[in-house]
């Protein structure tokens, strides 16, 4: 495969999740990555990070590296109130776009960036790496398959510490005219996108949240969702301040004729499935074999199986590997659109104690951010 030249903005958490997912795939061999530029308004953590991973280049303005003709597909990973404007100037300058998720601080301008890259025809990928995960992928084709029979209802819980401070070194996601709010956005953005994968189109949402007094971020969002094919979701996220707990998710899908339950987190990743016999539990690391096969890669020790199965190199090889084969790119925008419009509506129907239908119409769109 061509040699693809990539750019970087955003050289904390995620920046680092991605170059290090880059680095295993050219380093097993899979894609020729040429690192060429990375920029942040942090100088000196900018310097630390292209020193480390050896790029070419640096830029504190990243408009600046967004002219240079020698980067070709660029990552989005700053903080989200700045998706919009770097996302819009890769895109005007016609640069394939991998945006971190959520999209943007609010449903209009992650709508206008879908819009805009659209009528660019500029590839534009989310990073929704969920759905990269190879369990979810196969319950998903289970399901979809029918061998468990109409699905009823799917049971989502989601945690996750606080993430100011510790793991995460920036407390950005305290502030909300950054973040453009809570657990709800940050976090479940991504149970969102995986309920629109699993049970298809919603049609309603109620929801309730509340805060953080002195931080003015939900912390805790009760959630029932209801969907076109006669589902009942429900949700419940939690920011808590427990340090040593980073994040779980436990998933049950109850369908009329199969149960499935997944649990990724403090314990590892497990699985369960039954359907006409007894309980079954999956085997996950032959599940993520048969992915990586499924995406067209071979297993080697260089692409190991993380514990909660977010192989941030699954999503960048599918990236790369779409713009260099100039194949579409999966998960896109529009992906990113549909899980931000449930994240919309619940905060309308939190804020005015409604439930809320789906699709949302624009002139419903929170006017300004919910705080
Ligand atoms: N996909 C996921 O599962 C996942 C997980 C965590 C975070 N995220 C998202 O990734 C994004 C980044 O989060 P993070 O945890 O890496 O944050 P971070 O604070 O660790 O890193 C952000 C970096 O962007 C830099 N920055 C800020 N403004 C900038 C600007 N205008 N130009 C260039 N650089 C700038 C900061 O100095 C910092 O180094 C957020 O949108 C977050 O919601 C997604």
């Amino acid at each position: 495969m061509r040699r693809v030249s990539v750019g970087i903005i955003g050289c904390g958490l995620m920046g680092m999740h991605h170059v290090v997912a880059l680095k295993s795939l050219r380093e097993a061999g899979i894609l020729d990555i040429d690192f060429r530029a990375v920029s942040d308004v942090d100088e000196p953590k900018m310097m630390r990070f292209a020193r480390a991973y050896h790029f070419a280049k640096s830029y504190t303005d990243c408009f600046r590296m967004l002219d240079d003709g020698d980067v070709e597909v660029v990552f989005v990973c700053t903080p989200t109130k700045y998706h919009k404007e770097h996302v819009l100037g890769a895109v005007n300058a016609g640069k394939p776009v991998l945006c971190e998720t959520p999209l943007a601080v609010s449903l209009a301008d992650a709508k206008e960036m879908l819009n805009f890259a659209e009528r660019k025809h500029v590839k534009a990928q989310i990073g929704l790496v969920l759905r990269f995960h190879p369990t979810l992928n196969y319950i998903a084709d289970v399901i979809s398959s029918g061998r468990l029979g109409e699905v009823l209802s799917a049971v989502l819980r989601s945690d996750q510490v606080f993430p100011v401070g510790g793991f995460y070194v920036s407390d950005w996601r305290g502030d909300p005219s950054l973040s453009g709010g809570g657990v709800l956005l940050e976090r479940s953005i991504h149970d969102m996108d995986i309920l629109r994968w699993l049970l298809g189109v919603p049609t309603y949402v109620y929801a309730t949240c509340t805060h953080y007094t002195e931080k003015n971020v939900e912390r805790l969002v009760g959630m029932t969702l209801e969907f076109k094919c006669g589902a009942l979701a429900s949700v419940v996220s939690v920011w808590h301040k427990m340090p040593l707990r980073l994040s779980e998710r436990s998933l049950t899908i109850y369908c009329e004729e199969g149960f499935v339950q997944l649990n990724l987190g403090t314990m590892g990743e497990l699985a369960y499935l039954q359907s006409k016999g007894e309980a079954e539990k999956l085997n996950v690391d032959a599940i993520f074999i048969g992915f990586l096969k499924r995406i067209g890669l071979k297993a080697s020790p260089l692409l190991v199986r993380y514990g909660t199965g977010e192989n941030f190199y699954l999503e960048d090889y599918a990236f790369l590997r779409a713009v260099v084969e100039d194949r579409e790119v999966y998960p896109d925008f529009r992906h990113g659109v549909e899980a931000q419009e449930l994240v919309e509506a619940a905060y309308i129907s939190s804020n005015n104690n409604v439930r809320v239908s789906l699709p949302l119409k624009e002139n419903r769109f929170r006017e300004t951010l919910h705080f």
